[in-house]
């Protein structure tokens, strides 16, 4: 490694140990408490479930008028957020602003919803300016200004980045600091949702596991879900191992609309070798002008889009499976080469990618490197307005994990780190404005702590979640079709008849309520992708190849296990 990469490496790892050891200290001494007091019962002003950037900047927002709990699923780097590389598109020039609005609405294939991207991409600076106050480093050109990249689909070089492939584990970092200078805000790492408190009509907390599998009970004025995308219902994707979609689940259970469940973002460029997870060749490796070839070495992007290797990612991404696609799955490899790039020091300018690449033999600067596409980002989600409520009272999506139908059918690259600064930060407003007079509940009813799964149980879990995310791929990915469609629908049927075997015998833990989520997501996918008989950005059906703006212009309402299609 060389200096400079490891003074990065290791000013990153102090960072994040520093922050991970007061989080930790803060949030022990509350739970041990609680655990001593053996209710469990906790009260709070509002509760933000995910500490990705959506959650974070809300509860900042939020902590300006209450207490606020942040709850996250491990520890508090460990979020869609923490992983993204590519950086943060944004118009930090004014007159950058319509051509941002422009290109967001081209990628989204006619579906994006035009009001709420004009405020991303407006609100959209004021956001990245406050996050550089509250001390996010960007990288920065040698006379001071912004470095700016460009990627996938975007007009001009717009997106701002952080030690070269780290932005998203640097606005994390600036965003969890900021938090901790409010005393209003505790946080519960390691601790997940298994289900939303309903009581008078709205949302009044929810239940929570821990690390060990105690249920907690917390009674808040409103819930925000910004817990992220859902990832791992597919075998393949760059998400970590927590993007399990629960949010999504269980605001449905509670009778939330989900939104465009159809379109899944699979992003065209994730590293792929035997045995090694499918870790994210950014974007901005294309932005900086490497090619994509097939096995016979041909740029094969170059025939079907004028933009070629920079086409949307939708179609980046069925190019690649097209060129590689044998029975069954992706079979004949194809690369990405940046050897051409002799002026640009890709050591330096992808520290993340370099390193990880050179562990596995591999030379960003001399050798091809092995991609294939992989769940990367989800559109849809809980439907919200533009200021983050969903059809419940009291509970609140931003972020990944809710749709306001700012991306259409297809993310144009590096809005979402913008989309849940933007949206995160209106959701606490209106959360601060509608909830402002309603009582935190202070019901005592007892507790129902499920008996624990055996060890043969958890491995049988884990097989059945192993083979959702299998039938995923196959029957919901990149290429779709009627039959595969309805097959996957029966799979996941009897995926849910299993894990209702363990709820029956009064069993439950965190991996099931995971679980539980998966399947309630995959369902929702699978509905509403057989409704949408067309093929629009990211949802591609073999049957039905082309764009239907007659019937389709429409985002799908999935609400009871019906779809209808809404404008
Ligand atoms: C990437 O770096 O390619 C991912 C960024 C994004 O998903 O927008």
């Amino acid at each position: 490694m060389d200096k400079q990469i490891q003074s990065q490496c290791s000013q990153r790892f102090t960072a994040r140990k520093f922050v991970e050891r007061r989080v930790l200290a803060s949030y022990f001494m509350e739970v041990n408490f609680m655990k001593e007091n053996t209710d469990r019962i906790i009260r709070t002003g509002y509760l933000v479930m995910g500490a990705g950037v959506a959650g974070l900047r809300a509860a900042v927002e939020l902590a300006e008028n209450a207490d606020v709990l942040v709850v996250t699923k491990e520890g508090l780097s460990e979020s869609n957020t923490h992983y993204a590389q590519g950086g943060i598109a944004v118009a930090m020039e004014r007159d950058d602003v319509p051509a941002h609005l422009e290109d967001t609405l081209a990628a989204g294939d006619g579906l994006v919803n035009a009001e709420a991207a004009e405020l991303l991409v407006t609100e959209g600076p004021l956001r990245v300016t406050e996050l550089i106050e509250w001390g996010a480093r960007f990288d920065r050109e040698r006379n001071g200004e912004l470095m700016r990249t460009r990627e996938g689909a975007h007009s001009h070089p717009r997106i701002l980045h952080a030690n070269g492939d780290a932005t998203g584990a640097e606005i994390s970092r600036s965003l969890v600091a900021a938090a901790m200078t409010h005393p209003r805000i505790k946080f519960a790492e390691w601790t997940t949702l298994a289900r939303l408190l309903v009581g008078n009509e709205r949302i009044v907390g929810a239940e929570l596991y821990d690390r060990e599998n105690y249920l907690y009970r917390v009674h808040a004025r409103a819930v925000l879900i910004a817990a992220g995308g859902a990832g791992q219902v597919y075998s393949d994707t760059t998400n970590p191992a927590v993007a399990t979609g629960d949010g999504i689940a269980l605001a449905a259970e509670v009778g939330a609309e989900l939104a465009d469940m159809e379109f899944y973002q699979f992003h065209p460029t994730a590293l792929s070798l035997p045995g090694v997870p499918r870790f994210l060749m950014s974007e901005a490796l294309r932005g900086e002008g490497a090619y994509l070839r097939n096995d016979r070495g041909e740029r094969f992007m170059v025939a079907p889009h004028p933009l070629a290797e920079l086409a949307p990612r939708d179609v980046v991404a069925r190019a690649i499976a097209r060129e590689g696609i044998g029975e069954g799955g992706v079979t004949r490899p194809v690369y990405l080469d940046l050897r051409h790039l002799t002026d640009v020091d890709l050591h330096k300018r992808f520290p993340g990618i370099s390193a990880f690449l050179a562990q596995h033999e591999i030379d960003i600067a001399k050798d091809l490197i092995p991609v294939r596409p992989a769940a990367h980002y989800l559109m849809g989600g809980i439907r919200t307005d533009l200021d983050g409520r969903t059809n419940v009272r009291g509970l609140y999506a931003a972020g990944e994990a809710a749709c306001t139908g700012v991306h259409g059918a297809n993310r144009l690259a590096s809005n979402s780190l913008l989309e849940g600064l933007v949206f995160g930060a209106r959701a606490a407003k209106a959360m601060l404005e509608d909830c402002a007079g309603v009582e935190v509940g202070s019901e005592h009813a007892a507790i129902v702590q499920p008996i624990c799964l055996t060890p043969a149980d958890e491995e049988k879990l884990e097989e059945l979640i192993a083979g959702l995310g299998k039938t995923m791929w196959l029957n919901a990915g990149l290429l779709r079709e009627e039959s595969r469609l309805r097959e996957g629908l029966i799979a996941v049927e009897e995926y849910a008849r299993e894990l209702e075997k363990f709820v029956e015998a009064g069993k439950g833990n965190r991996r099931l309520s995971e679980a539980h989520a998966m399947g309630g997501v995959a369902r929702a996918i699978l509905l509403s992708s057989l409704a949408r008989t067309e093929s629009r950005g990211a949802h591609y059906r073999n049957d039905f190849p082309h764009r239907d703006d007659v019937k389709f212009l429409k985002h799908s309402n999935l609400s009871s296990d019906k779809v209808e299609f809404l404008n």
